[in-house]
């Protein structure tokens, strides 16, 4: 039980996701967030009386959503590169290799200027949490100061973060693009010291290596090492398009697999996430299984990219946890709810394809927005859905939001329906609070 006070008592209805069913509905709940910002206690509206003696707050401050609204667990972007923010919604005209070279590369090493740095930055951790992202796994550039900004930001907006300084030691087009193993490794580290001496409560370092083409075996071999002793998270790119898989055949002939180059790098851990995985074996996700690594969905890159279709439902039947990415900007929107509907959309693409194929349900769409990011970022012990002593990352959504996109045309839809309409057709005007850790990020606190 918690020695914290309560600080704040909702009631209403509160939907998530557990460790057993895709989509729990707990109707006219009472939940108490403490003043850690930790799920308290969770029971039923009608024992505010009880609860309120037992817990010690006032029944009158208890806060009362309204008939169309409930609250959801915040969703989980495994993987979004905050550096390519500035250019969302273009240049996807060309496959994935060329695309880091014409326009991701040179956007890239634009942040050494730590101006523009904060400007992006500052944009893209408003947008994403407006629009949900509680957490988000993110990728920044190489620059040390600037990924260390990025962390500053995400702290000062209250969002909960991992922030990846770029390692890359290869670069064949933009040559002033890249480092030399040591200055990555150094850098790698004093980024890591620099960032945990910040005692950001809820921005952790995440080792990343942008992808083995990127990478020499040296470089990897420090990044693993540098993850190991320090217990960090890891985070990269695997087999995204075919043309890639064949690359890092030719440039690691010596090993298995894709996967197998990580893997003799100490890279594949219970802390890693890898994105897209289009491509992968049965032994490859077998591996994944094996290490506990995880892979991050991101279906709207998948497709703007034209790189594959991530059978989602193949690797779960491998039991490898899969959480989903927006991966701005080879996805081009960097809304949660967007990578849900793209989710569904590939799924039922491949049952076009194969009419015996087992399409995805909404329900567990939403789990994997949720839940299923927290576990493919090792985070679920503090965050992903309510259950008390997890953190109170929450969204107040309402699906009647004055001059939002949803109709309700039958009032009395039961908040099943309500969810399935906010994840097909809500954006962030039905988000109207955003919670992380027990304290309202959304609506902004705007400076004096
Ligand atoms: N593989 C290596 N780098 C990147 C990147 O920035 N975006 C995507 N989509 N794939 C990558
Ligand atoms: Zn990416």
């Amino acid at each position: 039980e918690s020695a914290a006070g309560i600080a704040h008592v909702y009631r209403g209805t509160f939907v998530h996701a557990t460790y057993h069913t895709a989509v729990e509905i707990l109707e006219d709940r009472l939940l108490g967030v403490d003043t850690e910002g930790k799920i308290a206690f969770i029971g039923s509206g009608k024992e505010v009386d009880r609860l309120s003696q037992k817990w010690g707050f006032e029944a009158f401050a208890v806060t009362q959503l309204g008939q169309h609204e409930f609250f959801m667990p915040g969703m989980v972007d495994t993987h979004i590169h905050a550096s390519q923010y500035s250019y969302a919604g273009t240049a996807l005209d060309m496959p994935l290799l060329q695309w880091l070279n014409m326009y991701t590369f040179p956007v890239e090493a634009c942040y050494k200027d730590l101006e523009f740095a904060r400007n992006v930055y500052t944009h893209v951790v408003k947008r994403t949490l407006r629009n949900g992202t509680t957490t988000a796994c993110y990728f920044a550039t190489i620059h040390t100061d600037a990924s260390l900004l990025l962390g500053q930001i995400a702290n000062d907006f209250g969002q909960r973060a991992l922030v990846g300084k770029v390692c890359m030691d290869t670069n064949n087009f933009i040559p002033h693009y890249k480092e030399t193993p040591e200055e990555s490794e150094g850098e790698t580290n004093r980024f890591i010291g620099e960032l945990l001496k910040k005692k950001y409560p809820l921005v952790r370092p995440v080792v990343t290596p942008r992808f083995a083409p990127s990478c020499s075996a040296a470089l990897l071999g420090y990044l693993g090492e540098i993850a190991h002793n320090n217990d960090l998270h890891i985070q990269s790119h695997i087999s995204e398009t075919k043309e890639e898989v064949n690359l890092v055949k030719e440039l690691f002939p010596d090993y298995d697999s894709y996967t197998d180059v990580y893997h003799r790098h100490n890279l594949l851990t219970d802390k890693t996430v890898l994105a897209h995985g289009c491509h992968l074996t049965d032994g490859e996700l077998k591996l994944f299984r094996e290490t506990g690594a995880s892979i991050a969905h991101c279906p709207n890159s998948n497709i703007s990219l034209c790189s594959g279709m991530l059978d989602v439902r193949r690797v779960l039947n491998h039991k490898v946890k899969l959480g989903l990415g927006t991966d701005v900007a080879g996805g081009y929107s960097p809304s949660m709810l967007d990578a849900v509907r793209r989710t569904l959309d590939t799924s039922k693409a491949l049952t076009i394809q194969d009419t015996q194929y087992h399409t995805l349900t909404f329900e567990e769409v939403f789990r994997l927005a949720t839940l299923g990011g927290s576990q493919a970022l090792s985070l679920d012990e503090n965050t992903g859905n309510f259950e008390v002593g997890k953190d109170f990352d929450a969204l107040r959504v309402n699906t009647d939001a004055a001059g939002g996109p949803i109709d309700l045309i039958n009032h009395g839809e039961g908040p099943k329906v309500l969810l399935e309409k906010f994840l097909n057709l809500g954006d962030d005007r039905n988000i109207v609070e955003v919670y992380v850790a027990g304290k309202r990020v959304v609506p902004f606190v705007e400076g004096p």
